[in-house]
Parts: structure tokens; C-alpha cells; sequence
């Protein structure tokens, strides 16, 4: 194997998020042709008890519970914050104060003021930043992103983006930081889920011009895990229906995201029809790719896809990837565009793009707010 350059990165939160993008890097051997190798080096979080499960990574020899001792190491060049949304825009633009590349975690700030004054120190710092989103690795995602380029969709129909899952039914479960306004933010679920909507569509150039949504609440009470009542205000669903132009057609495009999908575990899903051409991909059925074609019939193909991620790996052509792959993938694509080696291949959310998601979640917040149909600039 050639000799990699090695990137010292730290982690600001070491809850689900932050564990499993340590553990993404953990496995780096099972990528080829890759030019660079994160290795974990710190790791910063309020609860001690957290930083234990990182003694087991014998790189990440600074445990700290306050985030500066990791922003003052040398060591540490590119710092991946996971924390509650109210903590993102102090937390990121430290990072950038602190000299170092920041890999952020959605929805890049609590609300659009916040995000907009992130990317305005990202532009000041002149460091390399993106946003987290997965789905867009995955070889359905990326062969729709190839047949949508392609261009022979014919009359172009409609579009549907979304992120569904159902842990929001069961009202016995405690109540998060992710179930508060204050914590989550006002615009709820769109906050939670809605960059895992917003992102290809976003990447393609289908940025709604105006929308009219629908936000709906789930259990409004539940428990605090303290033996207690918590109140849960956030919105849990939302459907977010949206006008877009594909050269000088209007089309309607629908983005939802619910935590309220009965049967739905982490489903991410596309779908893009054209008179000619369409396609569709749900990651509940993961290998599946379905294609429209008009010819003398009007057909739905179905192909079972491998492992065609954007970043080579030893894993087998024909086996399937999941979350932990495409968490890797994410990390690969974001090292090889810091060095300038992205060569075509699909790269990270970038802060543009996560302050456009945010354009969209808070016109679609003031159109439910009012029952009206609201522009964006
Ligand atoms: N990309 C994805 O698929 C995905 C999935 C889940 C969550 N997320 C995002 O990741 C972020 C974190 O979510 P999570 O589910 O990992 O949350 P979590 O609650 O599991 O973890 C957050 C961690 O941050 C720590 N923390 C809080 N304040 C801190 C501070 N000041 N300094 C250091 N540590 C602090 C907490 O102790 C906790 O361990 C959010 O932005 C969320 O939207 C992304």
C-alpha cells in the first residue's frame, strides 16, 4: 500500500455521532487508492463517562471535557463537531478561530441567522469546511445523480426527497435535546433530517423558488429519563411542497421528513420522473434501483446494485453497503477534496449548500406558520 498522508483530527461530542465516525476511521484500511488517513488524536466531551469508550482508539491519546484543550492541540487539524444545534454556531466558529478545517454536522447552525453567520466566518477564515450528509454515497443515490445528469429524463414530472423514520411512535421514550425547540430548533425535524431532503436535490440545481408546507407534532409530553414528565415541542413531521425549474419547466418537488413513519428505520429515499426517464431509490429495499424507460411499452427496470461507492474499498463488487460504509465514504470524500484530489467524485454538502437547505426549512416554517405559500429570495 502506498504511503498515505496522515490528517490529525479531533471530536467535538462523542455521542452517536461522534463514535461512529471514530470508528469509520478505524476501519480506513478498507479503503484503496486513497491518498490520505485520519487519525483520531482528541476527543472532547461534557460527560466524562463518554470519553471513556475512546480509551479503546490508542491514537486518541487527549480525552478533555472542555472542547478548548482540543482546539489548543497542535496535533488537531481538522476538528468534526456532533452537538445539540443550539451549540453549533459558537462550537464551529471557534473551530475556525482556533486555525483549524471543521467537519460540521447538520443542520449547520440552529436557525438560517445562525447559519448564515457560520458561513460568513467560514469565508473570513478561509478554511476547508463541509457539512455531514451521508445518503448521496450510497451507489442507488449515486446512480440516480447519473441518470438525472444524463439528461433524457424527456418532460420532467416531479421530484420527491425525503428521510423517514418511526422511534418518535413509541410516546415511552424519553424525551432528547432533538424534541426541544431550544435545543433542536424552531424549525424541528427539518432541522433533524432535512439536509438528508435537501442535499442532492440541492446538488443538482433544484432549489425550490417558493413552497407551502405542512409541520405536524407527535406526543407533546413524554418522559424525561429522570423519572419525570418532559415537554416535547418541536415539530416531528413535515412535508415541504415546492416549485423548482429544470431548464424552463416549473416542476413540483416534494422534500419530507418525519419521525413519525410508521415501520420506517433511517429510510432515505429519491425520486425523479421525466416523460422519457425516471428513477427511483429507497434505502429500505438497499440494493434495489428502479428505472423508468418509455419505449413502445412503458417499463419499470429493477437491478440489485453492489458496492459502487464513489471511493474504491476491498469490499467484494457484489456486497451491500450500509450506514457505517457511507459514514466512511462521507470522510473520504471530504479528505480527498481538502487535498485537492476530489477528481470529479462526489464531495461533501458544502456550507453554500447547507445554508440553502436552511433558506427553504425557514420559508417552509413561515408558510405553515401562516397557511401561505412563501417565496424565497
Ligand atoms: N449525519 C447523520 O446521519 C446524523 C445522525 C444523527 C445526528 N446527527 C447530527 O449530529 C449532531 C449530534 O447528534 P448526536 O445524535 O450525535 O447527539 P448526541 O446527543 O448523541 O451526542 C452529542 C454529544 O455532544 C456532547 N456535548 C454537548 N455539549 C458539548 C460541549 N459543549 N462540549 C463537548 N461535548 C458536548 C454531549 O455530551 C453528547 O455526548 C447533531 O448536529 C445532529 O443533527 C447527524
Amino acid at each position: 500500500m502506498a504511503a498515505r498522508k496522515t490528517i490529525g483530527i479531533g471530536i467535538i461530542g462523542g455521542g452517536l455521532m461522534g463514535r461512529e465516525v471514530a470508528s469509520a476511521f478505524a476501519r480506513w484500511c478498507a479503503l484503496v487508492d486513497m491518498p490520505v488517513e485520519p487519525r483520531l488524536v482528541s476527543v472532547a466531551d461534557l460527560n466524562p463517562a463518554t470519553l471513556t469508550w475512546f480509551e479503546g482508539i490508542p491514537s486518541c491519546t487527549q480525552r478533555v471535557t472542555d472542547y478548548h484543550a482540543l482546539l489548543a492541540n497542535p496535533a488537531v487539524e481538522v476538528v468534526y463537531v456532533a452537538v445539540p444545534h443550539n451549540l453549533h454556531e459558537k462550537l464551529y466558529l471557534d473551530v475556525l478561530a482556533a486555525g483549524k478545517d471543521l467537519f460540521a454536522e447538520k443542520p449547520f447552525g440552529i436557525d438560517l441567522p445562525a447559519a448564515q453567520r457560520i458561513l460568513a466566518g467560514v469565508r473570513k477564515s478561509g478554511r476547508f469546511v463541509r457539512c455531514s450528509s451521508e445518503f448521496p454515497f450510497l451507489p442507488g443515490a449515486q446512480r440516480a445523480l447519473d441518470i438525472v445528469r444524463k439528461g433524457d429524463l424527456g418532460l420532467p414530472l416531479q421530484i420527491v426527497s425525503g428521510f423517514h423514520h418511526s422511534s418518535d411512535l413509541d410516546p415511552t421514550k424519553a424525551a432528547n435535546w432533538k424534541r426541544q425547540s431550544a435545543t433542536c430548533g424552531a424549525i424541528g425535524v427539518m432541522g433533524d433530517l432535512g439536509m438528508h431532503a435537501a442535499h442532492l436535490p440541492l446538488r443538482l440545481g433544484w432549489k425550490p423558488s417558493r413552497v407551502y408546507a405542512q409541520l405536524s407534532r407527535g406526543f407533546t409530553e413524554r418522559p424525561d429519563g429522570k423519572g419525570g414528565r418532559a415537554t416535547c415541542d418541536t415539530w416531528d413531521d413535515a412535508l415541504v411542497h415546492g416549485w423548482t425549474k429544470i431548464g424552463d419547466r416549473e416542476v413540483v418537488m416534494r422534500w419530507e421528513m418525519k419521525r413519525l413513519a410508521p415501520g420506517a428505520t433511517n429510510t432515505w429515499f429519491i425520486e425523479v420522473l421525466g416523460s422519457e426517464r425516471g428513477v427511483r431509490f429507497n434505502t429500505g429495499e438497499p440494493k434495489t434501483l428502479r428505472v423508468f424507460e418509455r419505449g413502445t411499452d412503458q417499463w419499470w427496470k429493477e437491478t440489485h446494485l453492489g458496492f459502487q461507492t464513489p471511493y474504491k474499498t476491498v469490499t467484494g463488487g457484489i456486497f451491500e453497503p450500509g450506514f457505517a460504509d457511507l459514514i466512511q465514504q462521507m470522510w473520504a470524500g471530504y479528505l480527498v477534496e481538502r487535498e485537492g484530489q476530489l477528481n470529479g467524485r462526489f464531495g461533501c454538502a458544502t456550507p453554500e449548500e447547507a445554508v440553502a437547505s436552511h433558506e427553504v426549512f425557514d420559508a417552509a416554517l413561515r408558510s405553515h406558520l401562516t397557511s401561505t405559500v412563501v417565496s424565497l429570495a
